[in-house]
């Protein structure tokens, strides 16, 4: 067996909360069974795609009132016209806004993109699921 090695992470209290109990109805035995699961997922999902052409979708929300945030993500969809097929957009309630933002290109660039939304601050989540190869 491989050496075991431990690390603390800070969370949020309503992060972890939230957490506990996708662990629990997941039916997880233990926290760290449920972040080696995260973890392998995100490692296959990069190795996947890795390379190549590839479509799929970025699902994002995000808080709408927050100083210029919604100019600032249409700019960096401008910058990235060549993988965005489409954008759709829903106004969820007063504060948030949800798009899906439908890609097809070089994984690199589909990644970049993903990559570049998710670090802006008001942005609260993002996913990037690829669905299929794009040739
Ligand atoms: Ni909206």
């Amino acid at each position: 067996m491989s050496e075991v090695y431990r690390f603390g992470v800070s969370l949020d209290k309503a992060l972890i909360d939230a957490f506990d109990r996708h662990t629990a109805s997941q039916r997880y035995t233990s926290r760290s069974e449920a972040i080696r699961d995260l973890i392998r997922e995100e490692l296959t999902r990069k190795q996947w795609t890795e390379g190549g052409a590839v479509a799929g979708a970025i699902v994002m929300t995000y808080d709408h009132h927050k100083r210029e945030l919604a100019n600032l993500l249409l700019d960096i969809q401008h910058d990235f016209q060549e993988t965005i097929i489409s954008t759709q957009h829903v106004h969820l309630d007063h504060h948030h806004c949800l798009e899906i933002i439908a890609v097809k290109g070089e994984a690199e660039e589909v990644e970049k993109l993903a990559t570049t939304l998710k670090v802006q601050v008001g942005v609260k989540h993002l996913s990037l699921s690829i669905s299929s190869s794009a040739e």
